[in-house]
């Protein structure tokens, strides 16, 4: 008899996503590689057998067995674009968005991103870390696994470093894997309000060298957009992150179609994110430039905004699509991945197995990390949740409170309903 750590048997779907260490496109985003009646065997955290559960269950001596109870069983979501880190929350700017003023109109008055950057710079390290912390802890009952956050909302290089610190500490505290990006480029803070130039310079020239240095962050994120960095701005400053080695990825294309996602390609990103405005042009240079269009439907429903982006032309051109919350204090609260798998299908005409694609394999590939989450099979970390539904196209289907029933990460029990 073989030896197991962990099995965990009679489940009732299992989603394996199985056959892709790397994103699915077309047709394959739809191949969830269902065994039902089936057992997952794990050693050491890693899955090293997996099939139904006739041939599994004799043929093994297991320290501890789950019983699934005929439940859906799949991999944990990946959430591949986070702002968790920052201190106050801004739920005015919602109720003035409610009133009728625009995301922009709030930016350009002095709201928007602008109105975090004064507590995060004042904040203390501790307490930063405290409340991203409590946040992040909340999505563990939502399904999610993996997450990557970005830092932004400080925007010297004192601020940002100590948002990044605050990451990396999460990283090592908490069970999930949290994928750190330096996200400098995200607005031009008010002391350089009239000198956009002096900004860059500094970012070129000081913030991503010495970030680069310190080791906190494996990527590196810029808000291209027109009241933001513009394509040429956005430019330089990228490849300045390139050069020091940074992997990019960018919010691209949200409000405005000014290229975005062409620049991506251009600059070989990993992941163009939002797209809501990107055109025909921008989806080509995608999907030539295999970049992966990470879509985040929640802020364009938290915005009150109608221009959800096209993701049945992506999927139908051979663009690789993921999904993300956007967890952030102004245009998207949100930390949980089943709703925006809901407003996916609902929105963005996603099949229910597109969706659930985009949330766990190429939401996985979009952090680089195809070869080792998104998909339940032989070698993958065992980063798994059962979900209490009768099929898995309930999970787009019942909406407003949590399917999940348990969080595995790397073999352990991390959470239980
Ligand atoms: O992804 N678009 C830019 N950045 C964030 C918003 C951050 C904020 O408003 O605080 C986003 O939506
Ligand atoms: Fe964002």
């Amino acid at each position: 008899m073989k030896k197991a750590d962990l099995i965990i048997r009679n489940c009732g779907e299992l989603l394996t996503l199985r056959g892709a260490n790397q994103a699915r496109t077309g047709a394959e985003m739809n191949e969830l590689g269902i065994i039902k009646n089936a057992s997952i065997v794990i050693n050491a955290g890693i899955i090293t057998d997996i099939g139904k559960d006739k041939d599994i269950i004799p043929a093994y001596h297991c320290d501890r067995s789950i019983d699934a109870e005929s439940r859906i069983v799949m991999p944990g979501f990946v959430d591949p674009h986070t702002h968790p880190v920052f201190y106050a929350t801004r739920e005015n700017e919602f109720e003035m968005r409610i009133a009728g003023k625009s995301y922009v109109e709030i930016s350009l008055s002095g709201g928007g991103i602008r109105s975090s950057i004064n507590s995060v710079r004042e904040a203390d390290e501790e307490e930063l870390y405290q409340l991203s912390r409590q946040r992040i802890t909340k999505m563990i009952p939502c399904g999610t696994t993996t997450l990557e956050a970005k830092s932004g909302y400080g925007l010297s290089t004192a601020s940002e470093l100590k948002m990044l610190r605050v990451i990396n500490r999460l990283q090592e505290d908490l069970p999930l894997d949290i994928i750190p990006t330096f996200m400098g480029a995200h607005e031009f803070p008010l002391e350089y309000k009239a000198d956009h130039e002096g900004y860059i310079d500094l970012l070129i020239n000081e913030m991503i060298p010495q970030v680069a240095q310190s080791n906190l962050a494996e990527y590196f994120d810029i808000f291209t957009e027109e009241h933001v960095f513009n394509i040429e701005q956005s430019r330089r400053v990228l490849q300045a992150a390139k050069d020091n080695g940074f992997k990019l990825r960018m919010h691209a294309d949200e409000i405005k179609p000014i290229g975005g996602a062409e620049l991506a390609a251009e600059m070989q990103a990993v992941s163009a994110d939002h797209l809501g405005a990107c055109s025909d042009a921008g989806i080509k240079a995608m999907q030539q430039k295999g970049v992966i269009a990470t879509l985040l439907p929640g802020t364009i429903f938290s915005l009150g905004m109608k221009s959800y982006a096209r993701a049945r032309d992506m999927i139908d051109a051979g663009v690789a699509v993921a999904l993300a919350t956007d967890y952030n204090p102004g245009s998207c609260n949100c930390d949980s991945m089943q709703f925006i798998i809901t407003l996916a299908c609902l929105q963005m005409k996603m099949t229910v197995a597109e969706a659930i694609c985009a949330s766990t394999i190429n939401a996985a590939a979009a952090l680089q990390k195809a070869d080792k989450i998104g998909s339940l099979e032989k070698g993958k970390q065992a980063d798994i949740i059962i979900l209490d539904m009768p099929s898995y196209k309930f999970l787009p289907y019942h909406f407003g409170s949590n399917n999940v029933s348990m969080v595995i990460k790397k073999g352990i029990t991390i959470w239980t309903a």
